[in-house]
């Protein structure tokens, strides 16, 4: 009865892992959950306002499928003074933004308007798990470049090239990474620019959800290191990570206004603009100078710290120092039981320590497991002296 396309759709494995954590939760168990793939803090004050005053305004209409235009506007304003080189040269318009129900709208659009069946989507791993599964939607095919701890989880600009073919249509960078946190910065980036520029066929989708967290200040825009790729590059970005607003749904992609075009008409005929109450909120949001960002930033740092201090007890886990994001990545293979992969693991220390980690397996890790620092301090403490004591 499902469509083929749909039905080899894998279940999130963060929902996965949520149910089993709400099932024993509801037996009445303390549980430790490191899962959450959003900040805990609240959003900023001045959104939560706005969003109150759009209600009294009776603000209940549709909105232009593509955002309002004030939006629209501060986000090609915001995305020029991130990229004054190229704001110098071909600033971006507000006509080349598409406000999207989150980034993941943007994405699954982008890929869906560039992608004919087998063509192919190059991408590294570990990756965020709904690349691959937006990728059989659009009857593409994924190309996935293995990456190593020890190489910080990066893939070179050679082994970029090993993988490029004629079919290549795509490749999508995600830095900072979830899961990994690693960070590409700008002379990488170049690198990867200098492959692409001898593929003229292939698209980038920069995914800079995480931009942002970035601990070490090394981030760096994929069109700030490779302006020269502006025509064949979609950035996306939103405030679910950077302004606590996850459930209010506001992400958005902003490309050559050939491609915006098609991903208004796509959008056009599937959600049509988002919540006119949202985007008040991101209106609000984004007009706060960026050093509003610091406490978090700072807050993480120190979450990450603690975290990787205790893990740190157990010579057993391979833990990754990220560089961006709020996420840890742990490589577990050592204490695998035999046929035993990151699933069985994760199940194995729910039940036995009541820690909720997600397995890497659906990450394209199948011997990692990831841990979100965006949660409090006492929940890091517990569930990672818990996880490094069960693997010592
Ligand atoms: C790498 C990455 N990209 C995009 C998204 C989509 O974010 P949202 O749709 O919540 O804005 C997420 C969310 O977890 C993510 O981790």
């Amino acid at each position: 009865m499902i469509s083929n396309r749909v039905k080899d759709l894998k279940e999130s494995a963060t929902l996965k892992i949520n149910a089993q954590v709400n099932a024993l939760k509801a037996e009445g168990k303390t549980i430790y959950n490191m899962t959450a793939g959003e900040p805990d803090f609240p959003p900023p004050a001045e959104a939560k306002r706005a969003v109150m005053d759009a209600v009294e305004k009776n603000l209940s209409k549709y909105t232009p499928t593509a955002g309002i235009p004030e939006l629209r506007k501060l986000i090609a304003e915001n995305a020029n003074s991130q990229h004054p080189e190229l704001a110098k040269t071909n600033p971006w318009k507000p006509s080349e933004v598409v406000v999207s129900n989150g980034g993941k709208q943007a994405i699954f659009d982008a890929i869906l308007a560039l992608i004919n069946p087998g063509d192919e989507v190059v991408f590294g791993a570990p990756y965020w798990l709904s690349y691959p599964e937006m990728v059989k939607v659009a009857d593409g095919k994924s190309v996935v470049i293995p990456t190593l701890l020890a190489r910080d989880y990066k893939f070179s600009a050679q082994e970029l090239e090993h993988v490029l073919t004629p079919r290549s249509k795509l490749l999508i960078l995600n830095s900072p990474s979830n899961p990994t946190g690693t960070i590409y910065d700008r002379t990488e980036l170049q690198a990867i620019g200098a492959v692409l520029a001898r593929h003229p066929q292939v698209w980038i989708l920069s995914d800079e959800i995480y931009d942002r967290i970035d601990f070490d200040g090394k981030w760096c825009s994929f069109l700030d290191a490779c302006p020269e790729l502006r025509d064949r590059t979609v950035t996306v970005n939103g405030l679910s990570k950077s302004g606590a607003m996850t459930g209010w749904r506001i992400g958005w992609s902003i490309a050559p206004q050939t491609l915006t075009s098609a991903l208004i008409s796509l959008q056009g005929h599937s959600t049509s603009g988002i919540s006119s109450l949202s985007q008040a909120a991101a209106v609000a949001a984004l007009k706060l100078p960026r050093e509003n960002f610091a406490p978090f930033l700072k807050e993480y740092l120190h979450r990450r710290s603690l975290a990787l201090e205790v893990l740190g007890k157990s010579a057993k886990i391979k833990v990754y120092e990220p560089a961006g994001a709020f996420y840890l990545f742990l490589d577990v293979r050592e204490v695998l039981r035999e046929k035993q992969n990151a699933d069985g693991f994760a199940e194995k220390v729910l039940q036995d320590i009541q820690v909720a980690v997600v397995s890497g397996v659906d990450f394209g890790a199948p011997t990692c497991i990831r841990l979100s620092f965006a949660t409090d301090e006492e929940t890091i403490r517990t569930a990672c002296e818990r996880l490094a004591d069960y693997c010592r």
